[in-house]
């Protein structure tokens, strides 16, 4: 308790540092010289390889934001307001370990007949005072601790909630352009190890009755329930947990069409998908999309140097395909999600995942996830537990710096369509490992028909030069280059972020910088220094796959 208070005087001060705990780095993925000629790129711009939903970049909220109530209220809070609407369209989840330990328990205790009056609800009137706010994010940073050491020891209690946390839920979703995923607890069994649906029907009772336009899931890694809670159900069962869900939602008329969403697994380790098989057998007719957990590496045994090492990043395509093959041969067709995702599990790596470097790996994963056939990625977290969250819950005056990640995901959503094009990096020693990239067409609501958006990062110390390919050398370029507050490799543990020279910060409460793009002329070469990312828009590239 009192490294508690500590912690939150410290915090409230705004002296807190993180240590960086990472060992020195190597000289970059080997096989390429420091000043090597110019990268060149092979593109297809006459088709797209595929689509994704225009919500591909899409958040979740742990619910152990909910495992005391008054912190909901965080989400009625004006900043977290405008920041989230940036983010818009997208999914919000709400869940995590602890959906399976919730019990709804509503203090209105009513049949909720009555149609309700959603006009008290504007949307610009229900904002947290800044004292509130104050309060709750000191006592947030206490009960952070309570939580990591929870899933420490690994030791899980059931709580309630009341209709509060689905209200906020809600209003913030929906306030924000985001449709709302809230996971119901799968640990609720009978006797014979079935589901127990009650407290289920009483939320959606509830939900139905205030008219909230909600989507669902079941269960947040049924694969460890046996760890966390001494219970174990096998696929085969939690398939029919979920044929039981659907027709719960059929016979409901605001839930019928409704979206449902699983099993939320636990990734694919030493080549077997615990559980996936058994659940596809009885449940894939009840799901809208098959969902699976990725973390690239686990938090509490990482450094620098995998979020830069291009094998790992390339890790997530081996676990994309097994997870593809499975559910392609049980239920061909079925959309595939990325239902909870970051980059190191075990609540992050701190001092990594929440610093420059971690943006390496999540605008990887968003480039790599939609060529490889994934349909939505769900960000672990918005707001709230472990180090991985895009929106700091600290307590600096302002001005408030958000993470590198919250920057790279306004960015992709301004930037980035959703039909995806072929690109290949060659460089003379065969496919560049230093230097990513991604081509989509770009987003519509932001630029004319035909235009591109090419998403490159260099994970190297030196700069890169890229040859712009002969399609595109009419057109002029928009770039928007991230790189650290600081140089080198320094730079890579700094918690800010500059945008073509320029540290990102909001304006005000209601505000978000500007976030322009620096304009180039037509030219031969694009530049991409040292240890940064960026998003080259090509207006008129007027590529046919984009018309
Ligand atoms: C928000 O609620 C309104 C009214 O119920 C609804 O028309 C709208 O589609 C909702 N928006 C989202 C993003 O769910
Ligand atoms: C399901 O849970 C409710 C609430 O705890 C309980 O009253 C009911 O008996 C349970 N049903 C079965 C079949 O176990
Ligand atoms: C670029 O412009 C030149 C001169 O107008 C033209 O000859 C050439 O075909 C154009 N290239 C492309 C790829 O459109």
């Amino acid at each position: 308790m009192r490294l508690a208070l500590l912690l939150c005087a410290l915090r409230c001060t705004g002296t807190l540092v993180t240590g960086t705990g990472g060992s020195r780095l190597p000289d970059g993925p080997p096989g390429e010289p420091d000043r090597d000629p110019g990268l060149g790129l092979g593109v297809d711009v006459s088709a797209p390889l595929r689509r994704v939903d225009p919500r591909f970049l899409s958040v979740t909220i742990d619910a152990s934001l909910a495992s005391q109530e008054s912190f909901v209220w965080l989400l009625s809070s004006r900043r977290m307001r405008t920041l989230a609407a940036a983010l818009s369209p997208a999914f919000l989840r709400f869940g995590g370990t602890r959906q399976d330990f919730m019990v709804f328990e509503p203090h209105r205790r009513q049949q909720w007949e009555e149609p309700q009056d959603a006009a008290g609800e504007s949307c610009d009137q229900t904002f947290l005072p800044p004292w509130m706010e104050e309060r709750l994010k000191c006592d947030w940073a206490k009960q952070k601790l309570v939580l990591m050491k929870e899933d420490l020891l690994g030791t899980y209690r059931s709580f309630f909630f009341t209709e509060l946390t689905v209200d906020q839920l809600h209003a913030f979703a929906n306030c924000s352009g985001f449709q709302l995923i809230f996971g119901l607890n799968a640990l609720l069994r009978t006797a014979d190890n079935s589901w127990n649906n009650s407290n289920a029907a009483l939320l959606l009772q509830y939900c139905q009755s205030r008219h909230y336009g909600m989507s669902w899931e079941l269960g947040n890694e049924p694969n460890s329930f046996e760890k966390k809670a001494g219970i174990r159900v096998d696929g085969h069962q939690l398939g029919l947990d979920f044929i039981r869900l659907r027709k719960m939602m059929s016979e409901s008329k605001l839930y019928q069409d409704a979206g449902l969403y699983g099993p939320d697994v636990g990734q694919p380790r030493n080549h077997h998908v615990d559980l996936l098989d058994g659940f596809l057998q009885t449940g894939a007719e009840a799901i809208d999309a098959c969902t699976w957990h990725h973390y690239y590496v686990n938090g509490r045994d990482t450094s620098v140097k995998d979020f830069l090492d291009p094998e790992v990043l390339d890790s997530l395509a081996l676990k994309t395909n097994e997870v593809m093959k499975k559910v392609k041969l049980a239920s061909p067709g079925k959309s595939v999600w990325l239902g909870e995702t970051s980059s190191a599990y075990g609540g992050g790596a701190a001092g990594l995942s929440d610093t420059f470097v971690a943006g390496f790996m999540w605008l990887d994963k968003l480039g790599l996830g939609a060529a490889l056939g994934l349909d939505i990625v769900m960000r672990q977290v918005l707001i709230g537990s472990g180090s991985y969250h895009l929106v700091d819950d600290n307590l600096d005056p302002l001005p408030v710096r958000q993470s590198q990640d919250y920057w790279l995901s306004v960015l992709y959503k301004r930037l980035v369509g959703p039909e995806v094009l072929k690109i290949q990096v060659l460089s003379e020693f065969g496919r560049s490992k230093r230097v990513r990239m991604y081509l989509h067409c770009t987003n519509r609501k932001s630029y004319r028909r035909g235009a591109v958006t090419l998403m490159s990062m260099n994970l190297g110390k030196t700069p890169a030069r890229i040859s712009v390919p002969a399609v595109f050398s009419n057109s002029t370029v928009e770039a928007f280059v991230l790189e650290s507050e600081q140089p080198g490799e320094e730079g890579l543990y700094s918690r800010s972020v500059k945008l073509n020279g320029e540290v990102l910060m909001m304006v005000d409460d209601k505000t978000l910088p500007e976030l322009k793009g620096k304009l180039l002329l037509p030219a031969r070469h694009l530049q991409l220094p040292a240890y940064s990312l960026a998003f080259f828009v090509l207006p008129d590239a007027q590529a046919p796959a984009c018309s």
